[in-house]
């Protein structure tokens, strides 16, 4: 059955109609849909647009036509060409010519413009959440490896020590900023396209105002042509999401290299690694690779919808119901990365030993060897060169810069003390590090006390 049949003569043909319809698909906005005719429905009584009985007799199958969706009562009957269509045809089945008043003073272009930004605001709130909980995990982490060496690296070769805490802050610091960016969406995008009728509002004496707060809103949009073509907000929510998956995917990478052989860092739960078939000894960290490979299509859904979008004419036109698969699946993507990120952080062993004696190896301390001898006033540049001799001195021997004794340390340069061992620790390489925002244990407490508070809100 269709909405707009009255104007048609023949009847669609089975392909057009299974190329046209969007209800496989929209049927994820239920709610929203419902959600959106409770409020406009009570805004039309409110206006007296329509009588206050047929107001509660639509509220009522509305809300039948939503517990019978959950209980499963109700399908989703394939006949129908999207999920206003079926819910406005459920609703005349159920209370008869008062289902076919819900209609008046809105066009499927302003409401589906709305059930859009109704799902992706709900969404919006729902991927917050997760990443809040990251967040929590990673805090957690943090306050515990806050002795945790480990080296840091430049290049994927070792740099510097740090600390895990440390390593863990740049991921923290990320995913921060990944929450603000989802906030200032939500915030730009909460004005209510309701009302704003095919492209050209509605003769109607709607109530826009009352309709935006009653969906919990900011305030209606302000251009009905831009608030049932506007999809800005799918293509910044999709441009932030590629950003959260990006993020996952460096740390998953960080993750599936430390499980390596090779580096030993950290250990995964059984839970969250798998086997071979054919190699027994092997557990795979294929939680991290799917992480890492589900990037591409978070990535694929933004190229896509801002192709969609580049050579649309004002207003609404149906390449924009383009918009909904390629951003369900981004969502659903992204959400399901995050919870599974999550869980194995939460589960997964740093191996200590292993990090830290990979930081007392490699050279890390050498910065601050030359720092020792510009601090005895050598020039930087001439300690820079001293110090590449130890190197070569310590590569040949097979030995780190701590090994060397001291009358080898002074054949290479008369500055150096006893006190160099010292200087150059790995213990005192990290603490001395005390400048807001480095590893040094006192800096990284005030910084844990920042992030403490952030997440409070
Ligand atoms: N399924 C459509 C979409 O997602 C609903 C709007 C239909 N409007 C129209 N003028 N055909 O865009």
């Amino acid at each position: 059955m269709k909405l707009w049949g009255g104007r048609f003569t023949k009847e669609e043909n089975q392909l057009v109609h299974n190329f046209n319809e969007s209800l496989s698909f929209d049927r994820k906005f239920y709610r929203q849909d419902i959600q959106g005719s409770i409020a406009h429905v009570t805004m039309l009584a409110k206006q007296r647009i329509v009588s206050q009985a047929d107001k509660e007799a639509i509220i009522q199958g509305l809300k039948g036509i939503q517990a019978d969706l959950e209980s499963g009562k109700l399908e989703f009957a394939r006949e129908h060409e999207d999920i206003h269509s079926f819910v406005e045809a459920n609703l005349t089945a159920r209370i008869g010519d008062a289902g076919k008043r819900l209609h008046t003073g809105r066009s499927r272009n302003d409401q589906v413009a709305l059930d859009m930004k109704l799902y992706c605001r709900d969404e919006i709130d729902e991927i917050d959440r997760l990443v809040k909980a990251l967040l929590e995990e990673l805090l957690k982490l943090m306050e515990e490896h806050i002795d945790t060496y480990m080296p840091g690296f430049t290049h994927l070769q070792k740099a510097q020590p740090v600390t895990l805490a440390h390593h863990l802050g740049a991921y923290f610091e990320m995913f921060s900023r990944d929450r603000s960016r989802l906030g200032d969406i939500r915030k730009r995008m909460n004005y209510c396209p309701l009302g704003s009728g095919a492209l050209a509002g509605t003769t109607y004496p709607l109530d826009r105002e009352y309709t935006a707060e009653l969906l919990g809103f900011d305030g209606p949009t302000l251009n009905s042509m831009d608030s049932v073509s506007d999809r800005d907000y799918v293509i910044e929510l999709l441009a932030a999401l590629s950003t959260i998956a990006m993020h996952l995917s460096r740390f998953s990478e960080e993750i599936i290299l430390w499980n390596s052989n090779e580096y030993g860092f950290v250990e995964l739960d059984d839970a969250y690694s798998t086997g071979s078939s054919i190699m027994p000894q092997k557990k795979n960290p294929d939680i991290a690779e799917l992480v890492r490979g589900k990037t591409g299509r978070v990535y694929g859904a933004l190229m896509s919808i801002l192709t969609v979008m580049k050579g649309i004419p004002l207003a609404y036109d149906k390449d924009m119901q383009e918009d909904k698969e390629l951003t369900f699946d981004a969502i659903d993507t992204v959400k399901g990365s995050l919870a599974l990120f999550t869980g194995m952080l939460s589960t997964i062993t740093f191996c200590k030993n292993a990090m830290e004696k990979s930081a007392r190896n490699g050279f890390t301390n050498a910065t601050d060897a030359a720092d020792y001898l510009v601090n005895h006033g050598v020039p930087f540049r001439d300690a820079h060169g001293i110090v590449g001799q130890l190197v070569l001195f310590c590569i040949d021997k097979g030995i780190a810069l701590d090994d060397m004794t001291l009358e080898e340390f002074k054949a290479i340069s008369p500055v150096f003390e006893k006190d160099i061992y010292d200087a150059i620790s790995m213990e005192t390489c990290v603490k001395k590090r005390t400048t807001i925002g480095a590893p040094g244990q006192e800096a990284m407490k005030k910084v844990i006390e920042i992030y403490r508070k952030q997440l409070e809100v």
